[in-house]
């Protein structure tokens, strides 16, 4: 029997979200909107490129979350994306609202699926899901490291004149300017980048990286960036779905990994058909695992915000 998978939002990300997962031939997709038509038209248009792209996938688009019921895995993209000059943080209280609604109808009609949360201020919204779910920390997992760790590959490869498939790179942390890119953990053919560049270089990827969201926002002028995003979001569900025991950075609830208690903040883990399977634990030095506490303090600040208003 075909998966189901539900895409909660069906603007850019979600949308592109579905064609990813319809073209990979995952499962059958629905793609649910509070806007009337949108979702449907999207949806019939997707079903309509099937034939041409040679996928079977129903795709489907509806209002109403009947229409999701017994989804394996459910993609929540729903929200304000940013505006130029607004932070991902700015989003909170709007999405924190958004979130709590569609987190309670998804899990109403698919109490056991697995959930990964796009929405921003990402690592924020991770935690109204799980508190709106009840569900294990195993089934919900934050979309965020898998897009960092890209921009960052595409950089080395710009940089090093080498192919994005010989690199790999982890950029662990909340999904925000103190995310944390990892020089050491991040390598082309196997080598660490640290060997092959020098240190003004790997600064600059850095600072590339950690501003990547933003330098899309600016350019576009109107919404941010969503073809990363989604081919992020669809590595995860693949990964998922097929089983496939992949180590991916994606955020998860840490309860005393790395030093880290309570809150969701972009590590290492496996990921396969129970969800998070396993947080990976690496070796930081020093200065990493302080730019890592750095990182899960502005996520706590966040946190605390939702806690005053009654999300947390
Ligand atoms: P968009 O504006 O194109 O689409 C958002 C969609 O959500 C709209 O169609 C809207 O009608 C829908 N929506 C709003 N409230 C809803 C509700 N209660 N129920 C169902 N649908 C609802 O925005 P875009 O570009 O698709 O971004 C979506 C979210 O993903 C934003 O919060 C954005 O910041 C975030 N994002 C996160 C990334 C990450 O790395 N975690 C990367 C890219 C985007
Ligand atoms: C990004 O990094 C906006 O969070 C989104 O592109």
């Amino acid at each position: 029997m075909q998966k189901k998978i539900t895409v909660v939002g069906a603007g850019n990300v979600g949308a592109t979200v579905a064609q990813r997962l319809a073209e990979k031939e995952l499962g059958d997709i629905v793609l649910i909107d509070i806007l009337q038509g949108v979702p449907e038209g999207k949806g019939l248009d997707l079903l309509e490129s099937g034939p041409v792209c040679g996928y079977d996938s129903l795709v489907t688009g509806t209002q109403r979350y009947e229409d999701t019921a017994g989804s394996d895995l459910v993609v929540i993209t729903a929200g304000l994306p940013r505006k130029p000059g607004m932070t991902r943080d700015d989003l909170l209280l709007k999405n924190a609202a958004i979130l709590k609604d569609v987190t309670v109808k998804v899990v109403k009609n698919s109490p056991e699926c697995i959930l990964i949360v796009v929405s921003n201020p990402l690592d924020a919204m991770c935690a109204v899901a799980m508190k709106e779910s009840g569900f294990p920390r195993h089934r919900v997992i934050g979309m965020a490291g898998v897009l960092d760790s890209a921009r960052f590959r595409t950089f080395i490869a710009q940089e090093l004149k080498v192919s994005v498939e010989n690199t790999h790179a982890f950029v662990l942390g909340g999904h925000g300017d103190t995310m944390v890119p990892l020089p050491r953990y991040s390598t082309v053919a196997g080598i660490p980048i640290t060997e092959l560049m020098s240190q003004e270089q790997i600064d600059r990827l850095v600072k590339r990286t950690r501003d990547g969201g933003g330098e899309i926002v600016q350019l576009l002028g109107s919404g941010s960036a969503f073809y990363a995003p989604s081919a992020a979001a669809a590595e995860m569900v693949e990964a998922i779905l097929k089983d496939k025991k992949k180590v991916l950075p994606c955020a998860v609830r840490l309860e005393g990994e790395y030093g880290i208690s309570g809150l969701f903040v972009g590590v290492p883990v496996k990921l396969g058909a129970r969800g998070m399977e396993e947080i990976i634990q690496i070796n930081l030095t020093t200065d990493e695992k302080s730019a890592l506490q750095r990182s899960a303090k502005a996520v706590q600040d966040l946190v605390d915000v939702l806690k005053k208003n009654a999300y947390l």
